[in-house]
């Protein structure tokens, strides 16, 4: 069911200083940052040659991922993000199989434009993992 491995989010304390090491450091070729408040984060898009790399921060008071970087103050990993076909496929069938998806269960327009959700931690070998109908 799941394909290629879209994305690794990594939530960062400051995304210049995360922008400059993957770039300057890493040798890696990264965006300029993006708003996106509508998810309430900022992202920088690292394009590596198989996968990409999402540094992200907080954006507004209401960002699903303050808590997580109150909890992780230097920085961790969030989420891995897995393409799919048919992400209401997917759905369908991790349901009946028992696993959590966060929210209400529905896919959302995620930050590339494309359908995802987000399957529960717990159920999921205590990973974050997003869904990306491709
Ligand atoms: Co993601």
């Amino acid at each position: 069911m799941i394909g290629k491995l879209n994305h690794v989010a990594i939530v960062v304390p400051d995304l210049g200083a995360g922008a400059n090491q993957y770039r300057d450091l890493f040798g890696a070729q990264v965006s300029e940052p993006v708003e996106m408040p509508e998810h309430g984060v900022t992202t920088v898009f690292v394009n590596l040659p198989n996968t990409k790399i999402e540094l992200l921060h907080p954006f507004g008071p209401q960002s699903p991922i303050k808590k997580f970087l109150e909890n992780n103050p230097s920085g961790a990993i969030h989420h891995l993000c897995y393409e799919v076909v048919d992400i209401g496929l997917a759905a369908d069938k991790l349901r009946a199989e028992g696993m959590r998806i966060l929210g209400d269960g529905k896919p959302k327009i995620g930050a590339h434009g494309k359908p995802v959700l987000f399957l529960h931690p717990k159920d999921a070998l205590g990973t974050l993992i997003e869904l990306e109908q491709i």
